[in-house]
């Protein structure tokens, strides 16, 4: 077990480039079993989420090589279409793998999926838009499967855009005979990252202004190279931690558009944002002010996975800042930890108020999920003093060796070993 040691207070700056976007790279990685080919896949950052889905990928019969940033999977030999409950208790998002396994093998078989704890998180939206398509779904003890081969475009209409239930409905019609369309689809821009992978290797999906995806059937997919777009919520986590360090902050190889929804908040937290046509500078150079309301919603709006960061710059405000969490009911859980650094942050249902202070002090804490982990890293930035960090696995899940990332900005932040465990 490790965890993060922090001596805090200091300003932030320099020049750091964002990595690949996990929510991307996972949903590509198990599109990559539609292909009767190679997908050659850049910009994947090393997470242990992605290390998990190479390892299903490994187990379910594919080829797959890492150099550097780039994986090269081989999916020719794919030759089970079951995963075990080991690989599905670690992620989410493996439960995309079955609309994929669904479409390429006919019968998928799947342990039900885990994640980060942050709400009920049920599959049910994922499993009727299956069973609009043609798949027989059924439960097989804690396994969930669908079968089917005479699968036939219909349309689906999503009572909420799930991003997760548009993505494998996605890839278990990419096959399908005739048309498919997804009414209030997602479309956040990793779900564009999706279809563009998929069109690349030879599907036929269109998104229209109005939120619809129209996927028309097509045979089989071709071999293909694919760049990961960048991750959007690490350029908010740096953002958010120098807004609350202050510093001056040049992130590059942004997309600017993706990370639009939460510029107004920096703005209004009093932060000076220079965008160019791929980086964002960030100035800070007073106590962030504090923002009135903020509330998460899908794409383009402000993203939940947004929340607990900015909420940790929010806790040094000038004032009461107010966040509803509309996505997930129990998202709330870093506050307990916040409190603990003496920010003063009650939470009453969905709606977290911020009362912000003059200052955060050193503390021990954990993480209690990845954004959440990435929250209290922001805290202990914050403090003058040493705090340390413990159940950082979370953290690993979505960002990429966070003290070399910090580090590079200045910040004094190590990765230890944790004797007690
Ligand atoms: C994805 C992201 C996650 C992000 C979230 C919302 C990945 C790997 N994860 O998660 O980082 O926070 O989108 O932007 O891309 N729901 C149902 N039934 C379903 C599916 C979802 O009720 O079948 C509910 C969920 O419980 C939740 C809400 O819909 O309250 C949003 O979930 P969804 O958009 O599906 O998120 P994920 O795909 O799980």
């Amino acid at each position: 077990m490790e965890k993060l040691m922090i001596d805090g207070g200091k300003r932030l700056s320099g020049e750091i480039t964002l990595h690949g976007a996990k929510n991307s790279v996972l949903p590509i990685l198990s599109a990559s079993v539609l292909v009767n080919g190679v997908s050659v896949i850049h910009n994947c950052p090393d997470l242990s989420d992605v290390r998990v889905t190479v390892n299903i990928l490994r187990y379910l019969g594919a080829r797959v090589k890492r150099e550097g940033s780039t994986l090269t999977v081989d999916t020719t030999g794919i030759c089970r279409s079951n995963i075990l409950e080991e690989y599905m208790s670690e992620l989410r998002s493996s439960i995309i793998f079955l609309g994929a396994l669904a479409a390429r093998t006919g019968n998928a078989c799947l342990y039900l999926p885990g994640g980060c704890d942050i709400g009920l998180r049920p599959i049910d939206l994922h499993l009727k838009g299956l069973k609009s398509l043609g798949y027989f779904v059924y439960t097989q003890g804690s396994n969930v499967c669908a079968s089917g081969e005479d699968i036939k475009g219909t349309k689906i209409v999503l009572p909420f855009p799930s991003v997760g239930a548009t993505e494998n409905i996605i890839l278990a019609s990419v096959f399908a005979k005739g048309t498919t369309t997804v009414i209030n689809a997602a479309k956040e821009p990793e779900i564009t990252d999706l279809i563009n992978f998929l069109n690349k290797a030879g599907a036929k999906i269109k998104v229209d202004s109005t939120s619809v995806i129209t996927v028309k059937g097509v045979k089989s997919l071709h071999s293909t190279e694919h760049t990961v777009i960048s991750d959007r919520i690490l350029a908010t986590t740096l953002m958010s931690a120098t807004a609350s360090c202050r510093g001056d902050v040049l992130i590059d190889n942004a997309v600017i558009n993706d990370i639009m929804p939460t510029l107004p908040v920096f703005e209004e937290m009093g932060c000076e944002i220079t965008c160019n046509k791929s980086s964002i500078r960030i100035k800070a150079d007073n106590r962030p002010h504090c923002v009135r309301f903020i509330e998460t919603m899908a794409f383009p709006g402000f993203p939940t996975d947004c929340q607990a960061p900015v909420m940790a710059s929010l806790c040094v405000a000038d004032g009461m800042s107010a966040i509803k969490e509309t996505v997930f009911e129990n998202r709330f859980k870093h506050t307990e930890q916040l409190n603990l650094f003496g920010a003063d942050i009650t939470v009453k249902d969905r709606i977290a108020m911020i009362n912000g202070v003059e200052k955060l002090y050193p503390a021990c804490v954990k993480c209690t999920d990845l954004r959440g982990g990435a929250a209290v890293v922001i805290a202990a930035l914050t403090a003058d003093g040493v705090s340390y960090i413990s159940d950082i696995k979370h953290i690993d899940r979505g960002y990429e060796r966070i003290e070399n990332q910090l580090a590079s900005l200045g910040a004094n932040v190590m990765r230890i070993k944790d004797e007690k465990k």
